[in-house]
């Protein structure tokens, strides 16, 4: 097992990485109170709820709240059926909560826990490699508004996070690809060495090795938490965490949430990214093909659905949250392993762009 910190003051906490850890009683000395409530789904519950309530100590009552599964619930609505649970079941401000499964529960659970009684402790055991990579670690938590994506939400940091690289084992191969457009985002905003490793054993992380997963799940955490101490409330650097997504959020409103997975449009809204900044000149073609080349080997689509018109982009792009004084910033590639947050584009370029992607036409 190795361990790593998330550094943020009196809200630092420890995330654990290894085989077979949810059933190693970790989690005991990171329940504060003697209740916790289990938030999961209908997928994941058959799979991994008992060995998780067996690795409780007996003393502590356990409830559970199984959610339908799908991006599309991740609304106020399901969001109700926690704090009905906590109020049916007299949970009171030493509770704890404790999300298992991907990010949709992590988000949702991570939500109830920072609103309930005005914010309640919570754990984050995520099942998928995205949550595992990004969403357990750094406290945004939150719901989708029918007019966007994460719109409701709050920061809220949890206690731990568990991450068992074997429940990988039952993911979905479309879901491991879309946790891997998490991964080889790191490697393209930060860490040029670490995109070289992916690219050298993209295979065999696909293909399920255990310990070349770890060691990627291992340098994404370690990234994340190093963004995430320097600046948590995305002030800054933490945006940069966005490659991607906000070309990305727009195909996801525009399908409706849960026809393109996130990852899946992470991935074609990168594309995206990489062909913006070589129009811009900020990289090469060599980089955008490095780009197209990882994704592509990691099963990940290229472009955004061809339904979708640049109009609609923008329309979409235009509520992102990191517009700031009515103008649009993007998260762009100043090199292999760099990023910046900006609005130093013309909106003739972005529409080169737009155009190319909505009509398969040449990348930069
Ligand atoms: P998800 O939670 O919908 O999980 C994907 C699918 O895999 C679901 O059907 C789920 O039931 C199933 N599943 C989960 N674990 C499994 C397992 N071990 N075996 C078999 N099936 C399993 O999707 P996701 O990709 O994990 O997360 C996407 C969500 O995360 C989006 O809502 C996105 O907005 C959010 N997100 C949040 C952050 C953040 O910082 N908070 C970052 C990135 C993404
Ligand atoms: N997934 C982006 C962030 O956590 O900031």
């Amino acid at each position: 097992m190795q361990t790593l910190n998330v550094d943020l003051g009196d809200r630092s906490y420890p995330i654990f990485i290894g085989q077979e850890i949810i059933k190693q009683g970790l989690l005991a000395s990171y329940i504060a109170g003697n209740q916790v409530l289990i938030v999961t789904n209908e997928t994941v519950a058959p799979l991994y709820l008992q060995t998780l309530q067996d690795s409780i100590p007996a003393s502590i009552k356990v409830d559970v709240v199984i959610l339908p599964d799908g991006e599309k619930y991740k609304d106020l609505d399901h969001l109700n059926l926690i704090f009905d649970q906590l109020l049916q079941k007299r949970h009171n401000r030493t509770t704890t909560l404790i999300a298992l499964g991907g990010g949709v529960v992590g988000d949702m659970t991570g939500f109830a826990a920072a609103s309930y009684q005005r914010g309640v402790n919570f754990i984050q055991v995520p099942t998928t490699l995205l949550s595992q990579v990004d969403s357990s670690v750094g406290g945004k938590t939150g719901v989708n508004h029918r007019l966007g994506k994460n719109m409701i939400g709050a920061f809220h940091q949890p206690q731990c996070v568990l991450i068992d690289t074997t429940v990988l084992n039952t993911l979905p191969e479309k879901e491991l690809s879309a946790g891997m457009a998490e991964v080889i985002k790191y490697g393209l905003i930060y860490d040029e060495a670490f995109l070289c490793y992916l690219e050298d054993h993209i295979d065999g992380l696909m293909g399920l090795d255990s310990g070349l997963l770890e060691q990627a799940i291992y340098r994404s955490c370690e990234i994340k938490a190093e963004v995430v101490a320097q600046d948590e409330k995305e002030s800054g650097i933490r945006a940069l965490l966005n490659l991607g997504h906000t070309f990305g959020h727009a195909i996801e409103a525009n399908q409706g949430y849960g026809e393109w997975l996130h990852g899946e449009a992470v991935g074609a809204g990168t594309m995206m990214a990489a062909d913006l900044s070589c129009r811009l000149g900020w990289i090469s073609s060599m980089d955008v093909a490095r780009v197209r080349d990882i994704l592509s080997a990691a099963n990940l689509p290229l472009f955004p659905p061809q339904s979708m018109t640049p109009g609609q982009f923008k329309e979409l792009m235009s509520v992102d949250k990191k517009v700031l004084d009515g103008q649009l910033r993007l998260i762009l590639l100043k090199g292999i392993g760099s990023a910046v947050v900006t609005s130093d584009f013309s909106i003739e370029k972005l529409h080169e762009t737009l155009e190319a992607g909505t009509s398969l036409g040449d990348c930069c």
